[in-house]
């Protein structure tokens, strides 16, 4: 806080609060003894007795999920958009983003089903655009939430022989809840069973109402397996994204999220991290969740190694001490010092958080007994 009173000032010192009073009279200030100062006037004091007036640090690092990220700007630069693709289990979405990608990753899946967050960067027009793939399934319901909270468009597949399932209301939920836009994709459209018209029509009820009827919606009407209406698809997605104007500092330490994380047998704790703001390099000292590290190796969606990752590029890093939880927030710090203290005390306020809830636990259990 920035005020004191003569008296508390005089205190801090060890001075009397007399000779305060006379060295702000001879600055031209007329006060009181418990009279409060403002900030310039504790400083002009201060530094009259040569002492440095040091801020007070009200940001709690260990809690840097709460930090606010606020860049000049001037700083900020272009970013790509992060659009995560939803909806039903088997409407395409994987195969969507195969056609994309030019990529199969849909025929090493087991099952044809996707049990994980895919991240992918790919170049259309000149411009990345950043692409997380979500499970369809249900039992997958905290990834899919987890897609929407780090996005900034939603791509929701609908197949056009299906239409509207319980996955698909399920993401436009997860989708409002952050606030953010959707673009409908309707697949399968080289069907002879296709139904666009049925798909507009269920949509309407969840207020996706397609520009055609007088909404605001974009819809678009595609086949993922003969790539029909893809590229409409992408200028949408790079419209869109011009309008939200998404711009990060690349001239940060960086930060972001956890995307997935496992432990491999012969590199360790491994974990695809999503940077949000500022440049992830190797060698970074980094927080991640409740663990810490340094920034090891760095590898992109291809498999390449890459020195750097700026804002919204998804990376597989190695060098951490433990495996963190998808969903983690990371943070680089200046040292590996300071990056482990804040590792350990977060991981100590978890272990608490933790045992604070084992034991409301088994007071419930005495007394359910009793
Ligand atoms: P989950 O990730 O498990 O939710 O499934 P998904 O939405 O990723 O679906 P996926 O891409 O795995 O496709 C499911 C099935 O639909 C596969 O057999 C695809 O070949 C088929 N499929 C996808 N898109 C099209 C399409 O445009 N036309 C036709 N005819 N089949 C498609
Ligand atoms: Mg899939």
């Amino acid at each position: 806080e920035g005020s004191l009173t003569v008296a508390e000032l005089a205190k801090k010192l060890g001075r009397e609060p007399s000779e305060i009073i006379k060295k702000l009279f001879m600055l031209g200030v007329m006060a009181t003894i418990n009279q409060d100062l403002d900030k310039d006037a504790i400083e002009l004091i201060c530094s009259d007795y040569g002492v440095e007036v040091e801020e007070k640090v009200t940001i709690d690092e260990t809690n840097f999920e709460t930090i606010e990220i606020v860049d000049a700007p001037e700083d900020l630069t272009e970013r790509p958009p992060v659009v995560t693709i939803m909806g039903h289990v088997d409407h395409g979405k994987t195969t969507l983003l195969d056609a994309i990608r030019h990529s199969k990753v849909t025929e090493q899946e087991a099952g044809g089903i996707t049990q994980h967050i895919g991240a992918y960067q790919v170049t259309v027009n000149g411009k990345k655009i950043t692409f997380l793939d979500t499970p369809g399934h249900e039992a997958f319901t905290t990834m899919r939430a987890r897609g929407a909270q780090v996005t900034d468009i939603v791509i929701l597949v609908v197949a056009a022989d299906d239409g509207v399932m319980p996955q698909t209301v399920e993401a436009i939920n997860h989708a409002k809840a952050a606030n953010v836009p959707i673009i409908v994709a309707i697949n399968k459209m080289d069907k002879p069973e296709a139904n666009p018209d049925r798909v507009m029509q269920e949509l309407m009820e969840y207020n996706l109402v397609p520009e055609e009827w007088g909404g605001d919606t974009i819809f678009c009407k595609l086949s993922a397996k003969t790539k029909d209406g893809i590229d409409q698809l992408l200028e949408m997605i790079l419209l869109v994204s011009e309008m939200e104007e998404l711009k990060a500092n690349p001239n940060r330490r960086a930060i972001g999220t956890v995307i997935e994380a496992k432990l491999d047998k012969g590199r360790g704790p491994v974990a695809t991290l999503l940077v949000q703001a500022g440049t992830l390099k190797i060698g970074d000292p980094i927080v991640v969740g409740t663990t810490y590290g340094r920034v090891r190796a760095m590898v992109n969606d291809s498999g390449r190694r890459v020195k750097e990752a700026g804002p919204s590029m998804p990376v597989e890093i190695t060098g951490l001490h433990d495996v963190p939880q998808a969903g983690d927030r990371f943070m680089v710090f200046e040292d590996e010092k300071k990056a482990r203290q804040i590792g350990e005390a977060r991981a100590q306020r978890q272990l608490q958080e933790q045992r604070s809830v084992k034991t409301r636990v088994s007071l419930d259990d005495l007394f359910e007994q009793i």
